[in-house]
């Protein structure tokens, strides 16, 4: 974990309301995997005092090196504060932080599920493990259309399959309904969304008996990043009491029901 200072070198609304910030890439993220975070600062002095969680969410190389970006949804101070910088800004960075999604080494078949901005670690993992010829499909889902990552940006290896409460794109309904049908197609599972989302994976998979390893990214109020604070302790079905931002952000599902 270092502390740095990143580069804007683009920032974009990407769709709806959903935005992305594209940084240069210092060695201090030279070891990053999908699923782990940085902690930005989102101000120029000392307000807000503490800094925002964020996920990688891509990664590509740029005219002048290699870049990372974040995804994210105007929320609070923080991400309007983010979506306002532009190219040639510098936004203090700590990281990189957390322990990521961890897709065994022989698995062939993986299945993803992002619940709406919940999707952002899960872009870069369907990069990385379609690129090594791994079968990869991507449940994304939304309440409506606007919260849907566009397909089109996607690896053409992955497949996409998106739901929407209202119907506008994709099947109608929530991401559970794919889950349920592809559980048993795939070797293991990965998920980041809301909390309820997790709770209602966990609730098919355990009724499925299929006993498939899925990873869930958590979420939780973070004031250090680092194991610091303990904003972000939970309570875990097993294992006694973890830190977020230390022991996870991923977890085992069946550890957390
Ligand atoms: C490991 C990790 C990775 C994350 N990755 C992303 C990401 O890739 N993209 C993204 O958009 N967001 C992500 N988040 C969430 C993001 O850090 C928070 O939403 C952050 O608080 C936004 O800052 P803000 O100043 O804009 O809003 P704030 O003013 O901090 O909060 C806005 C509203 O959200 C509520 N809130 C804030 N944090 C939480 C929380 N953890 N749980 C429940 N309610 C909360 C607040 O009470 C308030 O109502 C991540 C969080 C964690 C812990
Ligand atoms: S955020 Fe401070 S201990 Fe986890």
């Amino acid at each position: 974990m270092r502390r740095f200072e990143a580069e804007v070198t683009e920032s974009a609304r990407l769709y709806g309301s959903t935005h992305v910030l594209w940084l240069r890439r210092e060695d201090a993220l030279r070891t990053i995997t999908p699923g782990q975070f940085v902690m930005l600062t989102c101000g120029e002095g000392a307000d807000p005092l503490l800094g925002r969680a964020m996920s990688i969410h891509r990664l590509r190389e740029g005219s002048a090196g290699p870049e990372w970006s974040i995804l994210f949804d105007i929320v609070g101070r923080g991400t309007e504060w983010l979506s306002q910088r532009r190219d040639g800004d510098l936004v203090r960075v700590v990281g990189p932080l957390g322990r990521g999604f961890e897709p065994r080494p022989r698995v062939q078949r993986l299945l993803l599920i992002g619940g709406g901005i919940g999707c952002a670690p899960l872009i870069w993992l369907a990069d990385e493990v379609a690129a090594e010829g791994r079968e990869v499909t991507l449940v994304l889902g939304g309440r409506t259309e606007a919260q849907i990552f566009p397909p089109h940006l996607l690896p053409p290896a992955v497949e996409v399959i998106v739901t929407t409460e209202d119907g506008s794109l994709g099947e109608r309904g929530r991401v559970t309904a794919p889950f349920e049908r592809l559980l048993p197609w795939c070797d293991q599972a990965f998920a980041c969304g809301p909390e309820p989302m997790f709770g209602a994976l966990h609730e098919v998979a355990r009724r499925s008996g299929l006993r498939k390893p899925v990873q869930a990214l958590l979420e939780a109020r973070m004031g250090c990043g680092f194991g610091i604070c303990y904003s972000c302790a939970v309570f875990p079905r097993r294992g006694g009491v973890k830190l977020v931002c230390h022991d996870g952000p991923m977890f085992d599902l069946r550890d957390l029901y």
